[in-house]
């Protein structure tokens, strides 16, 4: 159904894809996975024809549905503020889908927005839940072929697990994106990896696990026959000395030979440790901040309405204290990220206040890259920072911003590089606060843990909103804001699980 020939393609003078073959049926479920930068979202284009490979063809017939990585962006720009646009209208009358308003009814409820319908308005809705009516609408083109750039990123974990449940049952051929890895075991046929070393893609039969069984079997091989190999180039290179240490013409031609045969074999030594390097990880530490008062924040009834008479926070209030950290748990649009902004001086509150504690700084991660200009250069981005004796470049190089990549352009980055620089500033900053927006969102699985890591290590106070349970588990969390019943309590194992199922 989809055949991709030969494809390749090179950005900025790097090559990204090379000579990239692969066939996909006409129902097949594949989950492509890679590291971050490895160029997932880049071949993605190119099948959807969004992008144009420098050499190949993608030949293709039937329909496709595309969700971008980016989809948040484009979707504030489609559906403007102000607009009185109804989801059945935007559906039914702007994209002319065959769907009935039950049908979105159920879909909503479906995705854990039973208090919407049909005929609530668009621009009212969260961005999360923008999203969902984008994938309601995709869903619904019932087009031959899914392009799904990580849709489960700003998805709450029920809605992302119906998804994954539904795209299972789709009657079509899917290709979807995901470094949630619980979300790429499920219904998942075929894995394709894009190796970032050789620029190419393996296709691995099964799911995610299986995928990691036979790479670390494929591992386990290499590994033995480089060992052998190892061995046999040993033996020929000192088979070839003691000829050569003979007086004999004929052992001294004979020795030339086999010393010639001892540099092809220390080659293939060579090639198999080649099959065997892996992607580079990040190596952050967090610098340790200055010390502040023990009372780090104070939050006394805080309510918020961004429309009059539709309360999104109503009487929040908590306490923090030095060091803590704080979740704030919650399902899609029950206003965390609109509390975290309310609490950075980014929105302003209907009632209530809240007061920082003497000498906090405060360090915001945001879902959305605000802090960051899309028209400038990593370097650019990273001038006005207060960097005192951090080596700036050997600091990025840490987050894996090294070479050539610290003059691209931001909007050029892959969405994890882009999270790597935001993180970057963040830490060089030496906040003794953060407040943290879905910090793991864009992330490969091996930057999620070596984020976790750090953040364990880090000795000030964090309040992160996260839908990872796995990542709320391991840092450590002392208390919890339970939304929407706006409750702040001391930490108990039974929240874990509503860090995805509310
Ligand atoms: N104009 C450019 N110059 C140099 N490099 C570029 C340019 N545009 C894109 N790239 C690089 O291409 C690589 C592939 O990007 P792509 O977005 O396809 O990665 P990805 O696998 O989807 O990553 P992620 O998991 O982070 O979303 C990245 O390293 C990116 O920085
Ligand atoms: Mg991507």
């Amino acid at each position: 159904m989809l055949s991709i020939d030969s494809i390749s393609i090179s950005k900025g003078g790097n090559e990204i894809l090379k000579d990239i073959n692969l066939y996909l049926g006409p129902n097949e479920k594949i989950g492509l996975v890679g590291v971050n930068g490895a160029g997932k979202s880049t071949l993605l284009k190119i099948i959807v024809g969004k992008e144009e490979p420098d050499l190949g063809y993608i030949h293709f017939n039937g329909k496709v549905s595309y969700l971008s990585q980016e989809i948040h962006k484009e979707i504030v720009n489609d559906i403007p503020d102000g607009n009185d646009l109804t989801i059945g209208e935007y559906l039914i009358v702007q994209k002319g889908l065959d769907i009935q308003e039950w049908e979105i009814n159920k879909f909503l409820n479906n995705m854990n927005m039973r208090d919407k319908s049909s005929d609530s308005i668009l621009s009212e809705l969260s961005g999360g839940q923008k999203i969902k009516v984008e994938l309601i609408k995709i869903l619904f083109e019932k087009s031959n072929l899914l392009v799904l750039d990580e849709p489960t990123n700003f998805l709450d974990i029920p809605s992302a697990q119906w998804l994954m449940a539904y795209l299972v049952n789709y009657p079509y051929s899917v290709i979807v994106v995901s470094h949630d890895l619980r979300l790429m075991n499920k219904g998942i046929s075929k894995i394709w990896y894009l190796n970032d070393i050789k620029h190419n893609i393996e296709v691995y039969r099964g799911n995610y696990d299986d995928f990691l069984k036979q790479i670390s079997l494929k591992d386990e091989l290499l590994h033995k026959r480089l060992k052998a190999q190892e061995r046999k180039a040993k033996r020929v290179y000192e088979y070839a000395k003691t000829l050569s240490g003979r007086g004999q013409t004929k052992e001294k031609m004979k020795a030339a030979k086999k010393f010639e045969q001892a540099k092809k074999e220390k080659e293939k030594v060579l090639a198999l440790s080649k099959e065997l390097l892996k992607s580079k990880k990040m190596r952050i530490q967090i610098p340790q901040p200055p010390t502040c008062s023990r009372s780090i924040l104070s939050v006394e009834h805080i309510s918020k309405e961004y429309v009059k008479g539709v309360p999104i926070l109503v009487d929040v209030s908590m306490e923090i204290e030095k060091g803590e950290r704080i979740a704030v748990i919650g399902k899609n649009g029950v206003g965390k990220t609109t509390l975290l902004k309310i609490l950075v001086g980014k929105l302003s509150q209907t009632k209530g206040r809240y007061i920082w504690g003497k000498g906090t700084d405060v360090g915001f991660y945001s879902q959305e890259y605000e802090g960051l200009d899309y028209n400038q250069t990593v370097l650019e981005n990273v001038y006005g920072l207060n960097w005192g004796d951090i080596d700036r470049r050997a600091f990025l190089g840490r987050f894996l911003l090294v070479g050539d990549m610290v003059n691209q352009k931001i909007k050029t980055l892959s969405g994890g590089e882009k999270t790597r620089l935001a993180l970057a500033k963040l830490f060089a900053n030496r906040h003794n606060v953060l407040v943290l927006d879905e910090p793991t969102t864009y992330l490969d699985f091996d930057s999620q843990n070596i984020l976790l890591d750090a953040l364990k290590e880090y000795k000030g106070t964090i309040l992160i909103v996260s839908h990872q349970p796995q990542f709320v588990k391991l840092l450590g969390i002392d208390k919890v804001l339970l939304m929407p019943e706006e409750k702040f309590g001391y930490y108990k194992e039974e929240y874990i699980e509503r860090v995805g199922i509310i």
